[in-house]
């Protein structure tokens, strides 16, 4: 049987430790070309070199994960049709903002049996509503796609500290399963579950409710109260996801891509950090000041997703029923103080 070759289309923080991972298997695997190929959206750094160059002289990506090696048989490609052109499997991890713009550029540009898995937490709000970032390649590029998610910082990745995942499949569980081949290490253990919905949406929905925890962090309001914020949080994801796919599992929340997930990014996470400033500052600096100046070019994608999941809720008139998500918007967005997070929790009894 032919060999797989991989490409990585992304080389941000997880981009860069997703291709690390994937590289230390291919090269351990005869069903995999030991090459990864890896689509770097190009820049000049400070010196005047162009990233990806630097990638491919120091093998490491001195803006997004400095100081980790990658691994020599990881290729930094700017070139994103020559990066995509003959691998037969796809790892999309960018920021969710820039997928369709990317997708749309591939079409055409693929391979026929192209199999692609999605490692993005986010989603798009389209006129006819909401659509996950797995739905967005499959349609554009009409291809089958898994998601991968878990409670996956990926600066511990990056070091080899142990964690689990979650890869969501739709039918095949042949492919899920190749799919965990190439990820499974002995410190990233990953398991599949037959809900691509569910696994996408635990990772999406998470960022909101890790705002949230960063809200209470900034007003110093300790413990009981940011575990108050993840339990009905989590509460909130679980009702949303099953309002967008009835055939979302029960169980799926608590897998690495649900629990897990929400524990770490409410503990150690960007948009936990960022929302922490952000109250801190009393909301008097924006959310794209705080990143521009915390997070060195990486991206949230917590302020976004809220934004969306508002969009879903007010269309549908179920605002209230969503308290926490709701609120978060509303504070991220300015109309109200941080401290409104709190006042959620009267409302929240309103769940079902
Ligand atoms: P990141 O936050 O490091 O984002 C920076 C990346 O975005 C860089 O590669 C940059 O080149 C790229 N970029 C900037 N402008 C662009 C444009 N116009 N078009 C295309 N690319 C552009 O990225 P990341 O940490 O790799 O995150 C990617 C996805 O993985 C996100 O959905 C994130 O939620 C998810 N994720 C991240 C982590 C983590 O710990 N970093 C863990 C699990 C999942
Ligand atoms: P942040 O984007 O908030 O850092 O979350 C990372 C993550 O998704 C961990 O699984």
């Amino acid at each position: 049987p032919q060999k797989s070759r991989v490409t990585v289309v992304g080389s941000g923080n997880w981009g860069s430790v997703a291709a690390k991972l994937i590289a230390s298997n291919t090269i351990n695997f005869n069903s995999f070309h030991d090459e990864v190929r890896m689509w770097v959206f190009e820049e000049t750094l400070p010196s005047g070199e162009k990233l990806s160059e630097v990638i491919n002289r120091t093998n490491e990506n001195v803006k997004y994960l400095p100081g980790i090696k990658l691994g020599q048989n990881v290729v930094a490609d700017p070139d994103l049709e020559h990066a995509v052109k003959d691998a037969n499997m796809l790892v999309f991890v960018t920021p969710h903002q820039f997928m369709e713009g990317i997708c749309k550029r591939l079409v055409g540009k693929i391979r026929k049996d192209a199999q692609a898995i999605s490692l993005i937490k986010g989603m798009e709000v389209k006129r006819e509503g909401p659509c996950m970032i797995s739905t967005l390649i499959s349609e554009i590029l009409g291809i089958n796609c898994c998601v991968l998610c878990g409670a996956n910082i990926a600066n511990e990745i990056a070091v080899e500290k142990f964690s689990e995942a979650t890869v969501g499949y739709r039918e095949n569980k042949e492919i899920a399963e190749k799919w965990v081949r190439l990820f499974n290490t002995p410190y990233f253990m990953v398991s599949s579950v037959q809900d691509v919905e569910g696994v996408e949406l635990c990772g999406t929905l998470k960022n909101v409710v890790a705002l949230a925890a960063g809200f209470v962090d900034g007003l110093d309001m300790g413990n009981n109260t940011k575990a108050a914020i993840m339990r009905i949080g989590l509460r909130e994801m679980k009702a949303f996801s099953k309002l967008l796919f009835p055939s979302v599992k029960d169980n799926t929340f608590f897998e690495s891509c649900g629990v897990a997930d929400l524990i770490t990014t409410c503990l150690g996470g960007r948009n936990r950090k960022c929302a922490d400033a952000f109250a801190r500052n009393g909301g008097k600096r924006s959310f794209d000041e705080l990143e521009a100046e915390m997070l060195q070019g990486q991206k949230l994608q917590g302020v976004s997703t809220a934004k969306e999941v508002y969009e879903v809720l007010s269309h549908r008139g179920l605002l209230q029923l969503f308290p926490l998500f709701s609120t978060v918007h509303e504070i991220c967005s300015g109309r109200l103080a941080p401290s409104a997070i709190v006042e959620y929790t009267e409302h929240s009894a309103r769940l079902p």
